[in-house]
């Protein structure tokens, strides 16, 4: 695919599908008013005034999302136009961009485009034109995502695809819209490299492969992979990580990626950790069958950090940044881990087990530690941890768990630029009563109220003095069903907020 700036106008691009965006403002208490920037202005002009008249009649509401083509029968160079609706313009800002973008270049696929080119930028809409065109680039790629590998036929309505996307930029300067271009690729591609991670099937995507794939990128990107096995779980005395990995015939992998965009600093930098369960049947506490298979995705947050880790070797802030990744199946078998089984996490802390299905706190736990033992500071990290934030929250927000106010605040406002939402959940300590336990230092559950902040609190125990979030993205990893903007399957929820948080840290 490719992507490029290209100094044209809306009357003389030449391309299957040319995207226009409109949004509205309110006049008075009661009407509206749809708002037409200047491409709008001359697409309009050139159609003896279509697009006012379609508004004025009606039939178009400019609302977010609301699509119609027009056919301009030469009076421009495009064969098509799409003209989108962007909502209020009280609204407007990069996530609106980012759908419409998505929408529009889904539309123009199916409807057998192969090249477009998208106006969903303007100076006239008052938000950052930088940000715009990353949005606007960010949702395209976003939106066109696929993943039929394991499909004989590919089917995206004629069988083609778009092989070229065009941005206008008749005005704007062009060296700063170009890195916004490069930065929105990036973004996008380190997203969709995560949805490639969670989409694939389990009997593929084993921990093994997903060292191997980690490591392949790493390669690829300049980043430096460690892979620990067993024996050097054994020597750290990673107990959670190696309890949990001990039902399953797949051997645990422990992946370190390290990116190191101040080699001078003394700050070790930042630590990403993610959840990197391959498949998680419940172990001994076997899941009920229903849904079972969607437990691939158990490892969304490790595909999280490691696509943040690609975004971030594309983008080079000046800041040290270590992904870590405990990796394993959660399988029942003679060798199983059990309820009742007392574990020792690497920081020397005790777990009473009292449900195999836990399993994601106790690889985290050793993968806090390794992060604390080695310095690193802020640790963010990402893991589809309980089926409590899905309950609180659905598929709209994450969860957001920290132990500092400034690092909340940040994760927040990374998220909003990247178009991801996280929700601030509690840590108050009078939640730890419910993991006390008779015969360890924790009780590995707390029952069933309130289960992703008994969740987190296990976590905290790990953290030492570090600035700390967790980011339960449980609800949010996989989309059901499939939406006019996305794909079904894995989202690739974090990457981009993770990768937005290090490069404003670096700043
Ligand atoms: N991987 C699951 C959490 C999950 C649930 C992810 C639904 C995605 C969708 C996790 O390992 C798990 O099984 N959690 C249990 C913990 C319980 C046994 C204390 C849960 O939340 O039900
Ligand atoms: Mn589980
Ligand atoms: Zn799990």
């Amino acid at each position: 695919m490719d992507v490029c700036l290209i100094e044209q106008t809306v009357k003389d691009v030449q391309c299957d599908v040319l995207v226009i965006g409109l949004p509205y403002k309110k006049v008075g208490q009661q009407s509206k008013e749809v708002i037409l920037d200047e491409n709008a202005h001359v697409v309009n002009s050139l159609l003896g005034g279509l697009i006012q008249s379609m508004y004025d009649d009606g039939e178009f509401k400019a609302e977010l999302g609301e699509l119609i083509t027009v056919h301009p029968m030469g009076k421009l160079a495009a064969k098509r136009i799409v003209v989108m609706g962007l909502g209020s313009q009280e609204k407007l800002n990069t996530q609106p961009i980012r759908r419409a973008s998505a929408l529009a270049s889904r539309h123009a696929q199916q409807t057998g485009a192969l090249q477009i080119a998208l106006a969903l930028h303007s100076k006239e809409w008052n938000i950052d034109l930088n940000n715009s065109v990353r949005a606007e680039v960010e949702g395209a790629l976003l939106g066109l995502y696929t993943f039929k590998k394991y499909k004989q036929a590919n089917t995206n309505g004629n069988g083609r695809g778009i092989t070229r996307i065009n941005l206008l930029a008749n005005h704007a300067n062009e060296t700063m819209l170009g890195q916004a271009v490069d930065h929105g690729i990036a973004l996008a591609e380190a997203t969709n490299f995560a949805r490639d991670l969670v989409n694939e099937p389990p009997n593929i995507l084993t921990p093994s492969e997903l060292a191997n794939r980690a490591s392949a990128m790493a390669k690829q990107c300049g980043l430096e992979c460690q892979v620990l096995d067993r024996p050097e779980m054994q020597e750290l005395g990673m107990g959670g990580l190696l309890a949990v990995a001990q039902g399953s015939v797949e051997p645990p992998k422990f992946i370190i990626l390290r990116y190191r965009g101040a080699p001078e600093s003394e700050n070790q930098g930042i630590a990403l950790v993610g959840k990197g369960i391959t498949f998680d049947t419940g172990g001994i506490s076997l899941k009920s069958p229903e849904g079972m298979h969607q437990m691939k995705g158990d490892m969304a947050g490790a595909a999280a950090v490691i696509g943040a880790m690609h975004a971030i070797a594309s983008l080079k802030p000046a800041m040290n940044v270590t992904a870590l990744v405990p990796t394993t199946e959660n399988m029942p078998s003679g060798t199983a881990y059990r309820p009742g089984d007392i574990l020792r996490i690497m920081n020397g802390k005790t777990i009473e087990i009292v449900n195999t299905d836990a399993e994601g706190r106790l690889v985290l736990a050793d993968a806090l530690s390794y992060a604390v033992k080695n310095g690193l500071s802020p640790i963010i990290d990402v893991a589809t941890l309980t089926g409590g934030i899905v309950v609180a929250l659905g598929s709209v927000m994450s969860g957001m768990f920290c132990n500092d106010q400034k690092l909340s605040n940040e994760i927040i406002a990374a998220g909003q630029i990247a178009g991801e939402k996280f929700w601030p959940m509690p840590l108050d300590d009078e939640y730890k009563e419910a993991i006390q336990s008779d015969i360890a230092d924790i009780k590995q559950t707390g029952g069933k109220y309130a289960s992703a902040v008994t969740a987190a609190k296990i976590l905290e125990h790990f953290v030492g003095d570090a600035q700390w979030a967790h980011l339960d993205i449980a609800g949010t990893d996989f989309m059901d069903t499939k939406k006019p903007y996305q794909e079904h399957g894995a989202t690739g929820v974090a990457v981009r907020t993770l990768a937005e948080f290090v490069l404003r840290r670096a700043e």
